[in-house]
């Protein structure tokens, strides 16, 4: 039981520290269970007075000195306070102890198989050192690394400057970090690690040395992940201007990390799964999001180092910005329609469902009580939908002109939302207080949209109102700003010009609502048009249209915008889904004959003719039910419908199946990316209505198949199949991927999504397997994570097996690592959508979690808002 709550920190009490740091000097003596790290803090007196007070956790003090002569300052378990100290500049020298080995939180200094490495945003330091620990403490350092000679890598920020022997028989190195920084970018690496190496010039002529380093025997694995660098390096140049400051840029590749990748000045660290490729380990969306993982990591040394936060609460200054801009990267490498598509449905899938439940947050919160919790798919992904709608706003060029000047104004800089948002205002002319409300409005904006069309007259109507749901301590919403793209297609399927009455044309068919209601009248209207709204899905909101399936299914074959094709036969197919859920007698015919017309399509690529046979999934089902939901008979229902669909367009699907067969060598490319999720999305299709068939491809796939995706995509595309031959491919994989840690992650997902009644006991049995362990988060996200998004029948049993599960899971880990813990606690977020007896026993297992004893922060955060 929690003695007390646990403080709440808020926007409104920020205040600069009254010493800043300007320059750290540290010794790091590495060991296992004693490293000693001594740090020299130039201290800087802004306010004279003021005790100067630093951050530790974890970690025990040894001894200190000012200005050489030893103080004894007071220390407790979070703070460390010196209460008289200089009016003038001075230096502090602290020694200080952590164990590296004892660190299970995967936050501070701790081991990798091995492999001394750091994670210290967003509060890691803290656990390394004593220091102020906050984002607006910006500075140099200068890190001298000491370890065995076994160890034969020692890394950090910046240039290295000096290695040699040290005492002992060991030896040492020291880094040089010119840039100054927040603590939460400090990085120091240490280990027998492989590596390969490459270099790149940039605009400026600048000749950067590139190094991947990875465990022994991976070294083969690095050559995609060296080129997405390459191609990120020349990508920042060309659309944003912005070159590379380092003459060495270094990738740390670990098994064990809580999240993706750590974006750490000059030496970014990964988690391995997003790193090591070869097309016989890794599938083809791996190799993507390798690409747009690396690419992000990158470009926050311009969008988070040189411009950082200047507190927590700016989190989206970096994150939402630089998820843009990785968004950005993808689209002009790869297909710009496709990955729109993507961006959406990772949003509707990910983000949605926390901005319209319990855990709903603005992109910039008010408060919080543990800051880890706070880098949510509202922070990043809602976060760069804002930057989307202010490029779509002021214009592409005039966005680029706004970014130019936020580097010109506050490079070396803390800045805030405010300090990005003056850079557009001031770049286009533009009013934008309005706008910036997204930041502070929690919840998904509703947007209705109702037509008239009035034929004597020649005038189509267009109404648009907008509505913010309520969102916990958020209430009565008052109307965003947001760019509308729309668009009125003529009976030829052809665009017709858009005249508003006012005699204006939209701006590159952009609307801009600010009113709870809009009314558009477009003149010279000779024939009821077909609407399409929100094209490129240009807000990201919530559409209630008045129209007609028929207007859908003309518009799945003729919108010009393709998000709004491919969102047309998605919303026909939601319609269908939701009404077999109420027992409602559905006809498939009409969304067979538009997905007939769609895969038969020349005009149309495999990537496209892919997105649109995966149809919308249990939880996109649930969510737009809203209450009350029976979890089993959304499943049935659901197959029920899919396996009507697919009787009609078998033979299609087959022709699909055969048309992208797998030919010649494995290339990540567009084209073979595209081919593969064809060929996967049609035998997935084809399993619902006749599993013999697909089972035994599924079977010839797997056993012939040369790469990764179409390896383990057969078993995926097969899993809901209920025949034993699935189960013996499950363990025909683990048998042969037993001993890469990646493809025994693989193995434990589609093991979590098979579904069957009893899901929950199947998985509770998984995690006594030889090959589970809760210390390794990517094997936790992998069965827990993998039962809890992709087995919603699973989870949500009627039983409440899944939600004792998950409660005993959370209650294991977090003890054990509290982040990995709370993200795993996130999944009850959806937990009021479901009927009565589901309620009542995901509420008192939650309850549960709450009394238990040891919670941590994080844990009792996410569980008290979701259960409130
Ligand atoms: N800043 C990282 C990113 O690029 C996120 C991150 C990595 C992180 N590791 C973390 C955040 C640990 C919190 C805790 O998005
Ligand atoms: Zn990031």
């Amino acid at each position: 039981m929690r003695i007390a709550p646990p403080k709440t920190i808020h926007l409104k009490d920020y205040a600069p520290a009254p010493h800043a740091v300007t320059h750290v000097e540290m010794n790091v003596v590495l060991h296992p269970t004693r490293t000693q790290v001594e740090t020299t803090l130039h201290v800087k007196v802004r306010e004279a007075g003021q005790p100067l007070v630093l951050d530790g956790e974890d970690i025990e003090f040894v001894s200190a000195r000012i200005n050489g002569d030893e103080v004894h300052p007071v220390c407790d378990s979070s703070t460390l306070t010196f209460d008289i100290v200089p009016h003038q500049d001075f230096t502090l020298s602290i020694i200080q102890t952590c164990n590296p080995e004892a660190n299970t939180a995967l936050s501070g200094l701790y081991l990798s198989s091995g492999v001394f490495c750091t994670q210290m945003e967003a509060e890691g330091f803290r656990r390394f050192a004593y220091m102020q620990d906050r984002p607006d403490i910006m500075a140099t350092y200068r890190v001298r690394i000491d370890a065995p000679k076994s160890m034969p890598v020692l890394l950090s920020n910046g240039n290295p400057v000096d290695t040699g022997d040290a005492a002992h028989g060991r030896h040492f190195a020291v880094w040089d970090d010119p840039h100054p920084k927040p603590t939460y970018l400090f990085a120091l690496v240490a280990g027998d690690l492989a590596s390969v190496h490459d270099s790149f010039t940039t605009m400026d002529g600048r000749k950067v040395s590139l190094g991947i380093y990875v465990e022994h025997g991976k070294q083969d694995r690095c050559d995609w992940a060296m080129e997405s660098l390459k191609a990120s390096m020349r990508w920042d140049e060309e659309r944003f201007g912005r070159a590379y400051d380092l003459d060495v840029f270094n990738i740390v590749a670990v098994s064990d990390f809580n999240m993706g990748a750590m974006e750490n000045k000059g030496l970014n660290i990964f988690n391995d799964k997003y790193i090591l490729a070869r097309p016989d380990t890794a599938t083809d969306t791996d190799y993507v999001n390798i690409e747009r993982i690396i690419a992000h990591e990158y470009f926050h040394n311009w969008t988070g180092n040189r411009i950082t936060c200047r507190d927590w609460f700016q989190l989206c200054l970096k994150e939402g910005l630089t998820v843009f801009r990785d968004q950005e990267f993808t689209s002009d490498l790869r297909s710009r329609a496709v990955k729109r598509i993507e961006d959406v449905k990772t949003l509707r899938a990910r983000q949605f469902p926390e901005d319209q439940g319990p855990l709903a947050h603005p992109v910039r919160p008010s408060s919080y009580i543990e800051i880890n919790n706070f880098y949510t798919p509202t922070v990043y992904e809602k976060g760069a939908e804002i930057c989307r709608m202010l490029m779509t706003l002021i214009g592409r060029d005039t966005f680029r002109k706004g970014m130019d000047l936020f580097f010109e104004r506050h490079d070396g800089e803390a800045a805030r939302v405010e300090d990005f948002l003056r850079c557009m205002a001031d770049a286009s002319g533009q009013n934008l207080s309005h706008f910036a409300r997204w930041y502070e409005q929690a919840g998904t904006p509703v947007v209705t949209v109702s037509t008239a069309f009035d034929e004597d007259a020649a005038e189509f109507t267009v109404t648009l109102r907008q509505h913010t749901p309520d969102t916990p301590g958020q209430s009565n919403k008052p109307p965003l700003h947001m760019p509308i793209a729309l668009g009125l297609i003529g009976e030829d399927g052809a665009d017709v010009p858009l005249v508003t009455k006012e005699n204006v044309a939209l701006s590159n068919g952009v609307a801009t609502l600010g009113k709870a209601e809009t009314t558009l009248t477009f003149r010279n209207i000779v024939k009821r048009p077909v609407l399409s709204v929100n094209r490129g899905f240009s807000a990201p909101i919530i559409l209630q249209s008045d129209a007609s399936d028929d207007d859908l299914l003309f518009q799945a074959a003729h919108d010009g915008d393709s998000f709004n094709r491919w969102e047309a036969t998605q919303t026909c197919a939601r319609r269908l889904l939701i009404a077999a859920y109420h027992n409602t007698p559905v006809d498939v015919s009409a969304l067979a004959e538009a997905l007939r017309r769609t895969i038969q399509s020349s005009a149309l690529d495999h990537a496209f003719k892919a997105l649109s046979l995966q149809l919308p999934g249990e939880a996109e089902i649930a969510a737009a039910l809203k209450t009350d939901v029976n979890a089993d008979q959304l499943h049935e229902s659901r197959a029920r419908v899919l396996a009507s669909l697919v009787g009609l367009l078998q033979g299609e699907l087959l022709e699909q199946l055969e048309a992208t067969r797998d030919h010649g060598p494995y290339v990540a490319d567009v084209a073979g990316t595209a081919r593969r999720s064809l060929h996967l999305a049609a035998l997935a299709l084809l399993a619902r209505h006749n599993a013999a068939f697909s089972v035994a491809h599924a079977e010839q796939l797997f056993e012939t198949a040369t790469n990764m995706t179409l390896e383990s995509g057969a078993i995926a595309a097969v899993l809901s199949s209920d025949v034993a031959i699935v189960d013996q491919l499950l363990t025909r994989f683990y048998e042969r991927h037993r001993d890469d840690h990646l493809l025994v992650d693989k193995w434990f997902m589609l093991m979590a999504a098979r579904p069957a009644a009893e899901a929950a006991h199947r998985i509770r049995t998984l995690t006594q397997h030889e090959a589970f362990t809760f210390k390794t988060p990517n094997r936790v996200y992998a069965l827990i994570g993998g039962f809890t998004g992709g087995n919603l029948a699973g989870f949500h049993a009627a039983d409440g097996s899944g939600y004792a599960l998950l409660a005993d899971t959370i209650i294991t880990l977090n003890a054990i690592n509290p982040q990995v813990a709370s993200r795993m606690a996130t999944s009850f977020r959806s937990w009021r959508q479901f009927d009565a007896p589901r309620r009542a026993r995901a509420e008192a297992e939650m309850r549960r979690i709450l009394t238990s004893s040891g919670l941590s922060n994080d844990v009792f955060e996410i569980i008290s808002r979701t259960v409130a």
